[in-house]
């Protein structure tokens, strides 16, 4: 008879614990029903490996979710700006919301016909980065100051061609959210206030070569309180109704990203949250007659990737336990840039005994850590470990500091795992210095 195998979510659907026998503690953690500790065995450490299967669940559940409004989901390339994970996003339907014209070209790589579906918010885009985007045709500029409009407004009437244009707009709200990736306040260097918004309206109906389309906004990221995206988005639609009266054919309004996920819990609520952020979005859309655009990137690729890392050493400094991993704050910078937490669990758990320590990484700085004083699975030197919940702003934000090569990332699909970015090698960090 087969032996039924539990397993235990860690973050659904995808991560979860597949015990090994009965009746123990001992379990592996797998992505999609493959076994992470065959991975490193495959690729090394540290690495990093995405569900295919959750971030179409993810797209899916927006989709859902808005599906009373006409809408595009305009994937947040920052998130997470690796090929395949675009390809995948792009798969099931989604644009793509870009930040430079780095992102841009990234996204044109993986599909030329891509840019149809792409809207450009930056403070502060260059001229060679406007007539990129002229270019490919993109959906909708995201104008974050009058002396952008005039430069794209010189810009598009020089290559003759027409740029459709929406207003970000700051509306003052706040995103109650850490302070560095809070956007919506008059104090952050983002978007147009209401005020100043109209009369740059009125000047890009002047210009020739601009069309206004839409009104777009971005309150910040990491939001688990729903209420700002109501109160911003109210803001946002009696600014419309007036730009309307006055006569601009407001088609699209951009409600931007910003969901956050659960970083400590196990995602089980994301049906609900999602629902409740459809909630606070729509309410105050309703009867308006737009093509909503959103642009969330977290909250589709956060909790579909984990970082491994293989334990080098154990060390105790007078009382004070550090485990030092193979990964560092070049691979996943945000414990060292917000003091974010993420979870730390065993690839391979073999008892429930816990220790107290630091994880921390081999690079020469304090910052350098994933957990301080936190209640681990007891480990060995040569464990590995999975940080949870690093699939976004993990792999983009990372860097060479330390003349560290990038980790290599792969894809699991179905019952399939892939390279999706090699290891960083040395000559690939110094091709381009000459002696
Ligand atoms: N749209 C705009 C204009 C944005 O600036 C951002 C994020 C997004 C969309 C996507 O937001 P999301 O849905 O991912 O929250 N590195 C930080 C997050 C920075 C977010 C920057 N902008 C972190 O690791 O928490």
């Amino acid at each position: 008879m087969k032996r039924a195998r539990k397993s235990e979510v860690v973050r659904a659907p995808s991560i979860a614990y597949r015990r090994m026998t009965r009746n123990t503690a001992s379990a592996e953690l797998v992505c999609d029903g493959i076994p992470l500790a065959q991975l490193v065995e495959r690729y090394g450490t540290p690495l990093y490996v995405y569900s295919s299967e959750m971030i179409r669940a993810r797209m899916k559940a927006f989709a859902r979710a808005f599906r009373s409004i006409p809408h595009t989901l305009c994937y947040s390339v920052k998130a997470n700006s690796t090929l395949a994970i675009l390809q995948l996003v792009e798969r099931v339907g989604a644009g793509f919301d870009v930040v430079s014209g780095g992102e841009l070209e990234r996204v044109g790589r993986m599909k030329k016909t891509a840019a149809r579906n792409v809207v450009f918010s930056c403070v502060g885009k260059t001229v060679p980065e406007m007539e990129l985007a002229l270019k490919s045709g993109i959906l909708l500029f995201n104008i974050e100051s009058a002396s952008e409009l005039g430069a794209l407004a010189a810009t598009s009437a020089r290559l003759r061609k027409i740029a459709p244009v929406a207003v970000r707009v700051n509306p003052d709200v706040s995103a109650k959210t850490h302070p560095y990736i809070s956007t919506g306040l008059q104090k952050h260097k983002f978007g147009v206030p209401i005020p100043e918004a109209r009369e740059l309206y009125a000047e890009a109906a002047r210009q020739p070569y601009l069309k206004v389309s839409g009104v777009s906004v971005h309150i910040g990221s990491q939001i688990s309180d729903v209420s700002s995206f109501a109160d911003a988005l109210t803001r946002v639609v009696d600014l419309v109704r007036d730009l309307r009266r006055l006569g601009h054919d407001i088609r699209y309004v951009d409600a931007g990203g910003g969901l956050g996920i659960s970083y400590e819990g196990t995602q089980a609520d994301f049906q609900e949250q999602i629902l409740a952020y459809a909630n606070a979005v729509l309410r105050p859309l309703k009867d308006l007659d737009v093509h909503l655009l959103l642009e969330p990137g977290r909250s589709i690729v956060g909790a579909a990737g984990v970082l491994l890392t293989r334990v080098i050493y154990k060390k105790t400094n007078n009382s004070k336990r550090f485990l030092i991993v193979d990964a560092g704050m070049n691979d996943l910078l945000r414990p060292a840039l917000y003091s974010a937490h993420h979870e730390i669990v065993a690839v391979q758990r073999s008892s429930s005994a816990i220790e107290v320590a630091d994880v921390v990484g081999p690079v020469c700085e304090t910052g350098d850590f994933f957990a301080r004083g936190r209640e681990l699975p007891a480990t060995r030197e040569g464990d590995l470990l999975a940080i949870l919940d690093a699939g976004a702003y993990g792999s983009a934000l990372g860097s060479n500091y330390n003349t560290r090569g990038r980790p290599a990332e792969v894809l699991v699909d179905g019952k399939q795992a892939r390279v999706i970015r090699k290891r960083e090698m040395f000559h690939d960090q110094v091709r381009l210095e000459r002696l």
